[in-house]
């Protein structure tokens, strides 16, 4: 790990997780893969890597997370910085889900670790993990192999993934949003509404931003080029503006915190169905007939907003 800063984790956190960190184990884990070829399999030739991703440092590691080095340490040092405990916090995750996913869509998947929960919560549904780094898919796809889940790793911008309109039930990101400037985690809620059949449901979960802006010191613990915008913003805020109904935002503990968004159904669309109510003769059957809800498009049936 090069170290470029002098943050809280170069100074004094770094060498307490050293003793933590089996380094040994993990450099046989790095030697025991071919990167380069397994990334190049993965990696496509259509994806741009874009500048304020490519420019930058993240966690202190030289390239971010362009190169082996990121994905072997992420999960090892990641679970001593998701207090009070990682897979509890991704869990709330899984927990806040309302739909009955088909399609499910995490962004900014990294090594995996959220999206192994959605498939393992959710195994009948097709689960697409999709990260700009190759490294970091490689590392995704050895974890899923290794637990056998049958996932789909796609090498892909979060801003412009390529995939077809209204296509999933779900679209999920855990820890993304403090690492990407305000305008790109904009352009990738616009995506995921576009991506996203009505009635369908966003979920993102990272830090708390009202905690990073009380606590200032947190923002120095890592180095994290866009954690100070990402405090200053409101994810609910730009969800909404993305379109989003339903807008929540909790807090996970008091460090992080999940917001929750659905797609509505399009104003024209509610007002014709609303037409359509009113004009419709009454009926006196209580026997309620799902199937007619297929019309609306949504596969997210029994959506709880
Ligand atoms: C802090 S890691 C989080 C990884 C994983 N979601 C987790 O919960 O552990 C952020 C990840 O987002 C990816 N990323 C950043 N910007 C992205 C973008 N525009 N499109 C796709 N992935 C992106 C990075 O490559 C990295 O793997």
């Amino acid at each position: 790990m090069a170290v470029p800063q002098n943050t809280i984790w170069d100074n004094f956190l770094s060498p307490v997780v050293r003793l933590l960190i089996d380094e040994e184990a993990l450099k046989r884990y790095a030697l025991s893969i071919d990167w380069e070829q397994e990334s190049d399999r993965i990696r496509s030739n259509d994806v741009t890597v874009p500048n304020y991703y490519s420019s930058q440092n993240f966690h202190g590691i030289e390239g971010g997370y362009l190169n082996s080095s990121a994905a072997v340490s992420y999960d090892p040092i990641t679970q001593y910085f998701v207090p009070p405990n990682e897979t509890w916090v991704r869990q709330a995750l899984i927990d806040a889900i309302k739909v009955q996913p088909r399609r499910i869509l995490d962004l900014g998947c990294g090594t995996g670790s959220t999206t192994l929960m959605l498939k393992q919560a959710f195994p009948q549904a097709e689960v697409i993990g999709l990260d700009l780094s190759p490294y970091m898919l490689v590392r995704a796809e050895d974890k899923a192999k290794t637990a056998g889940l049958d996932i789909c790793w796609q090498h892909g911008n979060a801003e412009t993934t390529g995939l077809e309109d209204a296509t999933f039930d779900l679209v999920t990101a855990s820890l993304l949003f403090h690492e990407t400037p305000a305008t790109v985690t904009q352009a990738i809620l616009r995506e995921s509404f576009r991506l996203l059949a009505v009635g369908g449901q966003i979920l993102m979960l990272d830090g708390n931003q009202k905690t990073l802006r009380q606590v200032e010191m947190l923002n120095d613990v890592f180095e994290e080029p866009y954690l100070r915008e990402y405090a200053a913003g409101s994810v609910d805020a730009s969800m909404g503006a993305a379109g989003f109904a339903a807008v929540r935002t909790q807090d996970i503990w008091w460090i992080h915190q999940l917001t929750s968004g659905v797609k509505p159904i399009p104003a024209a669309d509610a007002r014709n169905q609303k037409n359509f109510q009113m004009s419709a003769p009454r009926s006196t059957e209580t026997t309620i007939d799902n199937n007619d809800l297929e019309g609306v498009g949504s596969p997210a049936f029994g959506v709880v907003v």
